[in-house]
Formats: structure tokens, sequence, C-alpha cells
């Protein structure tokens, strides 16, 4: 029998069910995180979003990319497993500017890279940030929680919270916090541990920023399971990875072949820009000019272990 590792429905109707699962396996955009106040300002406008999280606006708002219907062709010339994803989102789509097209392709290599390539271009000046929302559990995507997996993160510091979960704007040194994976740690070992913003987030649901060397794929973080043996290897191009242990799951979406998707039954490795960029000019920026390329790779490298 296959292990599912990664939570799904079995078919569309549990994508599109309502109350909206959590972006199970979802493309993210225009914005993936969260938009402080669902708003921001660019060329001197100010832009309103939906408030589908609070007071703010969370991964495009109530009908976002993972909501729409995508076109998809498969693009075999390459002689690997390919399969290319187009939108294209109008101009005042979930408020955002300009008629953006993008392109989403996914590619599974002969030595298990899943490639996720992103494009985009609009005709106006307007913010994009893109990311694949996979949950993964690396025992089964029924196999409960996730808090044995070992994780890696490559970053030196993150991005704090206040209540909302919107960036405070300091960037925090990871050292001596429940959030330096400079050296694998459990996700578990310190999820519980007397701090702030773990309090905040009911856990792990932050914003790690990659320590880089320049533009291109370069390592971001690694999960394994001791249980299975199984390895992921995230590398990227985006600046940073929120890292999110499901806090939010609580039996209530039944998955594959039934399955409840229990709480910290999965985690989340999101490549992203920062969340709330378009309010703060000094994180790299999100601003897409008219008739320039988005362009942005990620890839999960999939492997065993021992
Ligand atoms: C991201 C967010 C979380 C949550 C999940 C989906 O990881 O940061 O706060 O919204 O998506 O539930």
């Amino acid at each position: 029998l296959p292990v599912y590792v990664v939570m799904g429905f079995d078919s569309l109707h549990g994508y599109t069910q309502f109350p909206p699962p959590p972006y199970f396996g979802a493309t993210i955009g225009r914005y993936a995180n969260r938009i402080g106040g669902a708003k921001f300002t660019l060329d001197g406008k100010t832009y309103t979003l939906d408030k589908n999280d609070g007071a703010n606006s969370l991964h495009g708002g109530f009908h976002g990319f993972d909501k729409v219907m995508w076109k998809a062709k498969p693009a075999v010339a390459t002689g690997l497993q390919n399969i290319e994803f187009s939108y294209l989102s109008k101009d005042g789509e979930e408020g955002y500017p300009g008629n953006l097209t993008v392109m989403v392709s996914y590619t599974l290599t002969n030595d298990n890279d899943l490639r996720i390539h992103y494009s985009a271009i609009a005709d106006q000046d307007t913010v994009i940030n893109l990311t694949n929302h996979s949950y993964f559990n690396l025992s089964g995507h029924d196999a409960g929680e996730i808090l044995d997996h070992v994780l890696t993160i490559n970053a030196d510091r993150f991005t704090p919270v206040d209540g909302g979960l919107i960036p405070t704007g300091e960037l925090r040194k990871v050292e001596g916090t429940p959030f330096d994976f400079r050296q694998p740690h459990s996700v578990g070992e310190r999820i519980g541990a007397k701090d702030e913003q773990l309090t905040l987030a009911s856990g792990y649901d932050h914003n790690w920023i990659l320590n880089r060397k320049g533009t291109g794929l370069e390592f971001a973080a690694r999960v394994s399971d001791p249980k299975s043996g199984r390895v992921i290897e995230c590398l990227t191009t985006e600046p940073a990875i929120q890292f999110y242990t499901g806090n939010f799951l609580d039996g209530s979406f039944k998955g594959k072949d039934g399955k409840p998707y229990v709480h910290r039954g999965a985690l989340t490795l999101e490549t992203q820009h920062y969340p709330d960029s378009p309010n703060h000019p000094d994180f790299p920026t999100t601003t897409l000019k008219a008739g320039q390329q988005f362009d942005s790779t990620t890839v999960f490298r999939f492997s065993t272990q021992q």
C-alpha cells in the first residue's frame, strides 16, 4: 500500500468543502502568509484586502490562489514527470492591483527531487509572494503528531510576531531560543518551552530568515523521521521559510481514506518572502514591477537514511 507523506483529499470535493480546509497542498497567492491590517500602499495608492484572519489578510484572502481553478497541462518534453499550471489573476482580484499571469510547474526528477517553479508577470506594479502549503508527515498522513521529526533550518534569525502573527519588524537571533534549529533538534523538544513567541502562535508558526550566499537555489531546511527513515531536504531561491507545526489542525478535517488530521499531525515548510513585507520597507521587497518577470524555485528532495 502507498504511504502518503502529505495530507490531502481523495477528490476535489475535499478541497472545495465548507468550511474551507487549511490549504492542504495548495499553491498560495497572491500573497503567502499575512498582510497586517489587510492593507498596503503601493506607488502612493492604498489597497484594501480581505480580512480573513482577524484584522489581517491571510494567504491571498477568502478566495486566494488555493480556491481558484488553474489550467493544467503535462509538459512531457523533458522526459520527466512534469505538470504545469497556469492562472490569470485579474486586476483587482482579492483587492490586488494588476492583471497577473502566473505559472507553477512541478517536476519529479530521477533523483527524487520535487521541483516547484513559479513564474509570473503583471501589467501594473503589484505585490507577490508565492508558496506551496504542503503538510508533511514522513510517517504517513494519518500517523499522528510530528513532534519526533528532526528538523534543521539554515537560519540565524527569525521575525518575531505580535498577537495577530504579524512581524513586529524585529529580526531576532535564534541563538539561545527554541527557534535555533541550526543544529538538528526534534520538533517537540522545545515546542512546550516557556517562550512568548511559542505562546503567541501556539507552537511554531514563524518566518525564519535563511542564511544565503547568493540568489540561487540554496539549502533551507531538512526534516527526517526516525521511525520511517524518510528525509526531506528543502532548497529554495527564496529568502525565508515559514515553519508551521499544524497548530490549527484539530481533527475536524477528514483527509485521504477518511482519516482525521489531528493537532500537530503534520508540518509545513513554506518558502517565501517575509510576511507583511509590503508594510515593512526594510524587508526584502515583494513588489513586482509592471512587465518584470517573477521567478522562484523550491525543491523538496526526498531520500531515506538508516
Ligand atoms: C500558515 C500560517 C498559519 C496558518 C496556516 C494555515 O502556516 O502562518 O498561521 O494560517 O498557514 O492554517
